[in-house]
């Protein structure tokens, strides 16, 4: 799979121009991208520790602004709406931000990450750790069990803000859930990315498909 994810992250370099400011994504693909960034002139803003030491690393220069022009991502599930689940990697928070942020989204992904419909899904929620449990219990309510991530160690995974996050398995109805879970105490977001994606390219044996 690891061709096609390079063959998505190319496509993704057509959109960008020197001069941008390009939000940049966490995740493997989205480390693809950042490698065929570096020749470019552009600055970037990173969506996570990892991706922060990788830019540096790759020369790419950094900054933090809301006024982002193209931001390029991962994702780990997106349907044909272009409603993606997210968070697979723990940088759901920062990676929501710098699509909001941005003026194109543009989405990448392989084609296995592409459903018609979001169904039975996992949605990863990111929570203050702060009466953490109590938060499971609502987001129990909400609609979902939800298990807290832990890391290689056995200990909580512990996000680039300081918190937990937890996976909530078999969500029915995604758009519902997300609707719910964020407006709980406790709640900092969930994967869910609702009205965001602009464009979406999807790696495929024959080539790379475009939806919007
Ligand atoms: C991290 C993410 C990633 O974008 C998502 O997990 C996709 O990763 P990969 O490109 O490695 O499949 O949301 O929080």
């Amino acid at each position: 799979m690891d061709w096609l994810k390079r063959k998505v992250a190319l496509e993704a370099l057509n959109w960008i121009e020197d001069g941008m400011t390009v939000g940049l994504g966490s995740g493997s693909t989205a480390e693809l991208f950042l490698h065929n960034l570096k020749d470019k002139n552009i600055q970037g803003v990173a969506s996570s520790k990892k991706t922060e030491k990788l830019a540096r690393s790759l020369g790419i220069p950094l900054v933090e602004t809301g006024k982002i022009d193209v931001t390029v991502d991962g994702t780990d599930v997106v349907d044909n709406s272009l409603t993606l689940i997210k968070g697979g990697g723990g940088s759901l928070v920062r990676e929501k931000l710098v699509a909001y942020h941005a003026d194109i989204y543009i989405v990448i992904g392989t084609k296995e990450k592409w459903k018609k419909t979001l169904h039975d899904e996992t949605v990863p929620v990111e929570v203050l750790p702060f009466l953490h449990e109590g938060t499971k219990e609502l987001l129990l309510s909400a609609g979902s069990y939800c298990s807290l991530r832990l890391d290689t160690n056995g200990y909580p995974f512990i996000s680039d803000n300081g918190n937990f996050i937890y996976d909530c398995t078999n969500v029915k109805e995604v758009r519902a859930f997300h609707e719910k879970a964020v407006r709980l105490p406790g709640v900092v977001n969930t994967g869910v990315f609702l009205n965001l994606a602009d464009v979406v390219l999807i790696g495929e044996d024959t080539g790379v498909r475009t939806e919007r």
